[in-house]
């Protein structure tokens, strides 16, 4: 069976952050046990998406801020190893932090790039990040994200997540609106390859459904049978769609990076799953 493209594909490596955004797309400040995930585990899920993916465009390292990994230049090394299926390896960071030395040194003339993601002053090292890539030649992007003239227009707010009963019809017109729907780009979290971040970051209470994801480390599911699930993604509506309102590039936007306050953190359920 041929391997599959595609425009992407997402591994999100933790989901443990330097800030608390409160309409974060991946939930971040909403995880039940934010963590770093083992190395073991995340070097399995590169693996097996190279089994199952022939070539990306590019390949992104999200998290949760991806520079808190205390493995991050290991993740790195290991992704490399696929540099022929992809243009760039991506490692998308909210300029709170450096990379340690190591990361630089493996980041060195090698086809990765920062995506740097300007939240103003909440960015508060993004200056001296740009300054260390610059320093040691690795490319690196910044991305406005604070002030009037936001990348894509700032952030979509993707609702509360609540059960939206839509109709069939409404289902469908919310899925060909959805830009993730629509490009099938999987996304990794935690062993499970899925269509997009909000079916990534379920809450508890909502099952993830059969044939709407890839159980990347099972092997008992042969390669073959994982890209047979892997090439129907972004084909239809999936159960997930029924929590959203869609990843609508027309939609009203909304400022980046507003922080969860104290009194919010206190107030939160913390109830997506891992
Ligand atoms: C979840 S963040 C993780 C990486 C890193 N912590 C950061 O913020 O850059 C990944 C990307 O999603 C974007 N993002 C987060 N919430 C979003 C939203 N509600 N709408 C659109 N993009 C969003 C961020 O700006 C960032 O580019
Ligand atoms: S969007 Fe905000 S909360 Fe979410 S991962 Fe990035 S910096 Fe952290």
């Amino acid at each position: 069976m041929d391997k599959l493209t595609a425009t992407m594909g997402v591994l999100m490596i933790n989901t443990i952050c330097t800030l608390k955004c409160k309409k974060c797309i991946t939930q971040t400040p909403y995880h039940k046990n934010e963590q770093n995930y083992p190395f073991e585990n995340l070097s399995k899920e590169i693996k097996t998406f190279f089994d199952i993916y022939h070539f990306v465009d590019h390949f992104d390292f999200e998290g949760g801020e991806t520079l808190l990994h205390p493995q991050l230049s290991n993740l790195i090394e290991e992704a490399l190893k696929y540099k022929d299926s992809f243009k760039t390896l991506n490692i998308l960071t909210n300029g709170t932090m450096l990379p340690n030395e190591k990361t630089i040194e493996i980041c060195k003339n090698q086809p990765i790039l920062f995506i740097i993601d300007d939240y103003g002053v909440l960015s508060h090292k993004k200056e001296a990040l740009m300054a260390l890539l610059k320093e040691h030649d690795i490319s690196f992007r910044v991305d406005n994200y604070h002030g009037d003239a936001q990348y894509y227009g700032g952030w979509i707010d993707f609702g509360d997540f609540s059960n939206k009963n839509y109709t069939k019809e409404q289902l469908q017109v919310v899925f060909n609106k959805c830009r993730s729907g629509n490009c099938g780009a999987p996304y990794i979290k935690n062993g499970k390859m899925l269509l997009c971040p909000v079916q990534a970051s379920l809450k508890e209470a909502i099952p993830l459904q059969k044939n709407e994801y890839v159980d990347l480390c099972n092997d008992k599911i042969s390669i073959e049978e994982k890209i047979q699930i892997a090439e129907k993604f972004g084909e239809a509506p999936i159960y997930a769609c029924n929590y959203c309102l869609g990843f609508d590039v027309n939609s009203e936007r909304i400022p980046a990076a507003i922080q969860l306050t104290a009194e919010d953190l206190k107030n939160i359920n913390k109830d997506v799953i891992n």
